[in-house]
């Protein structure tokens, strides 16, 4: 398990994070969402080791490791932008990291990543020569071989649409389950934290606006902003969803 105890971060004497306190259960996956600037990124990097808090403790499996550095915590990131190496072939961004830590995959199990994540035909090509989801699956793979104990993804989907999108949300599913592996994203979408997540802990200016799983965030928002922010823009959605259907229609019964 791992657990956020009065974390709180500022920059610049600018509060971000106040009072961070959660709990998330192994395997679970959990969305942070909230609009942009309101610290979810700053969150991830906290539980990654990347950045320091100011306050609070951080806990795994019963240990304190706020003060472990990020190397030593064996949690893994996809970035936003992939931070891919563009000098390298996909195969050398996936075992990238191996080089460091040897033996942490097996060459058989390298093997197992790059076919779960369907990347064999492309193993020879330069990361420019990749469509955003094949970035996305070489990211992913490259994180997965060194078996990390906690996946923090940012944004994992923002970068994508349509099929694409929804294939990897399904991939990422799939690692997790198959894995049992506690994974955190960050996403400033409703719909995607929703519908891909355990958990979705909802963040506003530097405060936990509520953290629950999808069906009770839908059924009882508790305060203004999970009904308005959230529950407004998927409304928004779905209105605009049926107001296309319905000019498709409109247009396909003109052409009859
Ligand atoms: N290294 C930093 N130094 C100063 N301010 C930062 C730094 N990183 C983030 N911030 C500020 O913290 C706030 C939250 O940023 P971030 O966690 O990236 O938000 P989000 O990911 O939710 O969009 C923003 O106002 C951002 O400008
Ligand atoms: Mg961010």
């Amino acid at each position: 398990m791992l657990e956020l105890k009065h974390v709180k971060k500022s920059y610049d004497n600018v509060t971000i994070l106040e009072d961070m306190n959660l709990k998330i259960q192994d395997g679970e996956i959990v969305s942070i969402l909230g609009p942009s600037g309101c610290g979810k990124t700053t969150l991830l990097n906290l539980v990654l080791g990347l950045t320091p808090a100011d306050s609070g403790q951080i806990i795994f499996d019963g240990k304190d490791i706020t003060e472990v550095p990020m190397e030593e915590r064996g949690f893994n990131i996809v970035f936003q932008d992939y931070a891919l190496f563009p000098n390298l072939n996909v195969y050398k961004n996936i075992t990238y990291g191996l080089k460091n830590r040897p033996g942490i995959s097996s060459e058989k199990e390298v093997e197992e990543f790059i076919d779960l994540l369907g990347l064999r035909e492309h193993l020879d090509k330069k990361i420019e020569q990749l469509s955003g989801g094949q970035k996305q699956r070489v990211a992913l793979a490259r994180t997965m071989v060194m078996k990390p104990k906690i996946l923090l993804l940012d944004e994992p989907l923002s970068a994508l649409d349509g099929v694409i999108k929804e294939s990897i949300k399904e991939k990422i599913k799939e690692i997790a389950r198959d894995f049992h592996l506690t994974t955190i994203i960050v996403t400033h979408d409703p719909e995607e934290a929703l519908t891909l997540s355990d958990k979705v802990l909802i963040v506003n200016k530097g405060r936990i606006s509520q953290y629950g799983a999808p069906r009770e965030i839908i059924m009882t928002p508790q305060n203004n902003f999970v009904k308005e922010f959230i529950l407004n823009q998927l409304e928004i959605k779905k209105n605009n969803i049926f107001a296309l259907f319905h000019q498709n229609m409109a247009r396909s019964m003109q052409a009859v």
